[in-house]
């Protein structure tokens, strides 16, 4: 039986920044959402979260309906009201689990990178050594900053040392202490209240309890990357390099094509399908997913939108958007606001759609905008038409029947609905709704006034 423990009270000062630093992003994600995950397949029983620092925007960003994972033990918050440091914060946890016999896990809210597999292989060493405590560690090119790790060679931990106690010798040390522990939580309970706060810093540390204990296993993680803290903006940036190496590899091993994942970004909240094409300078964010044949960019950024099979986007932006398969999108063109867009489309150059439904086979090719349009299959809207659907104070709709097509530089002021079949002459203003199988101008008729010249008399004023 595991218990989680997020340490996430600090303000994080090094980031600059109001925002508690487990909030500041990464990749679709906050820092604090990551930990989360990366702790969800330990099924704990408990999972709770030490705040402190803005407390209420912490809380509150974990408690969205889409934060809440019904399978999963609700998150109990946990105040810490002076941030005393991470003995202090640990130590917050004693009335809460007072009946609690088990493992705890602890891990710092700012550190992001873990894999669920390391976790477990750190709860499955620390429960066949039967140890008191089990903690991750790692070697680190450059340890600066993180507390030392010293141990006999059992893997049996001797002492941890923050850096700034550190002697100049022991500094050589390049093994870390990864704010990652597991804890027998009933000889944690009689240690903590022992931690005090003399060293350096004036702060409990939990280090100080783990010291105390006896024996601690020490368990290596293998790829020392997982363990990296955010301490500040660059470890930030990062991070966020990293965590993009996993994920476009990830995706070329299931069969997707990056072109050049250097200039690429995917979320990880993104899915693609094999035989999917990025091309360079493309971003995946939010909750989009691309399905098979399908190709993306270059220059596209394609957010939180469902993309069908063989469908291709070119230098264009989508947000919140459908489109099905084989239907061509740019380039230029601008979807957003809950766009659907059928099957083998075509939407050109310079097109904006916003909250818009088109139908199968209907094409906007040029310099249109569709906002709050719904039209249906076999439309097409001609270079240039513009539905003018806000007078200055409310949106107003428009419909568009099948086979309907409207010439160049139509506006069609909405409310409006045009029927089936109909065509709207080219630079006509439709104001009346308009029946199927008409055609339909609404513009001024053309005057031709035969052996016309301009001359100085009728171009310009005479002297008088
Ligand atoms: C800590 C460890 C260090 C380890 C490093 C790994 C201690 C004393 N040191 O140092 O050995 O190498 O993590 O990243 O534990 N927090 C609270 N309340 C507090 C203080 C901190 O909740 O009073 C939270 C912070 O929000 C943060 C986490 O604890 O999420 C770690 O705190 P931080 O100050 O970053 O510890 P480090 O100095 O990095
Ligand atoms: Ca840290």
């Amino acid at each position: 039986m595991v218990a989680v423990a997020i340490l996430a009270a600090g303000r994080g000062t090094r980031m600059k920044s109001d925002l508690p630093k487990v909030l500041h992003r990464l990749g679709g994600r906050s820092l604090i959402e990551w930990v989360l995950s990366s702790v969800k397949p330990l099924e704990p029983v408990r999972r709770l979260v030490i705040v402190g620092y803005r407390a209420e925007l912490v809380t509150e960003a974990l408690t969205t309906p889409q934060m809440t994972d019904p399978i999963l033990p609700p998150l109990e918050f946990v105040q810490q009201q002076e941030q005393l440091g991470t003995g202090h914060a640990v130590q917050q946890l004693l009335p809460h689990l007072q009946d609690f016999d088990g493992d705890l896990l602890v891990l710092n809210g700012d550190v992001p990178l873990l894999r669920p597999e390391t976790l477990e292989l750190l709860l499955k060493t620390h429960q066949e050594n039967n140890s008191l405590a089990t903690i991750l560690t790692a070697h680190l090119p450059n340890p600066k900053g993180y507390g030392r790790v010293f141990c006999n060679g059992q893997n049996i931990l001797q002492q941890i040392v923050e850096d700034r106690d550190c002697s100049p010798a022991q500094k050589q040390n390049r093994r870390i202490n990864a704010g990652v522990y597991c804890f027998r939580w009933s000889s944690l309970a009689d240690v903590l209240p022992k931690v005090t706060a003399d060293n350096d810093q004036q702060e409990y540390y939990l280090t100080d309890a783990v010291n105390y204990l006896d024996p601690v296993t020490v368990f290596d993680v293998d790829d020392y990357q997982e363990i990296l803290g955010i301490n500040d903006r660059k470890q930030l940036a990062d991070a966020y390099g990293i965590l993009q190496t996993r994920l476009k590899d990830d995706w070329m091993r299931k069969g997707v094509t990056l072109i050049d994942p250097d200039s690429t970004t995917i979320d990880d909240t993104v899915q693609l399908e094999p035989d999917v094409i990025v091309e360079p300078q493309t971003h995946l964010r939010g909750k989009t997913v691309i399905s098979s044949g399908s190709r993306v960019g270059p220059g596209s950024l394609i957010e939180n939108s469902q993309i069908g099979r063989n469908v291709t986007v070119l230098y264009s932006v989508v947000s919140n958007s459908t489109i099905a398969d084989d239907t061509q999108v740019g380039p230029y063109s601008h979807l957003r606001g809950q766009v659907q867009v059928g099957h083998k489309c075509r939407i050109g150059n310079f097109v904006e759609l916003k909250n818009t439904k088109l139908g199968d086979r209907t094409n906007v090719a040029h310099l249109s905008y569709l906002g709050d349009t719904t039209a249906g299959n076999h439309v097409n809207i001609g270079a240039g038409t513009i539905t003018a659907n806000y007078d200055g104070v409310k949106k107003h709709p428009t419909t568009i029947g099948d086979r309907t097509k409207t010439g160049s530089n139509s506006v069609l002021v909405a409310p409006i609905s045009l029927g089936e079949a109909v065509t709207v002459a080219a630079g006509s203003t439709i104001t009346e709704s308009v029946p199927d199988d008409c055609l339909v101008i609404a513009r001024s008729r053309q005057v031709v006034k035969p052996g016309w010249r301009l001359t100085s008399t009728n171009s310009e004023p005479q002297p008088s």
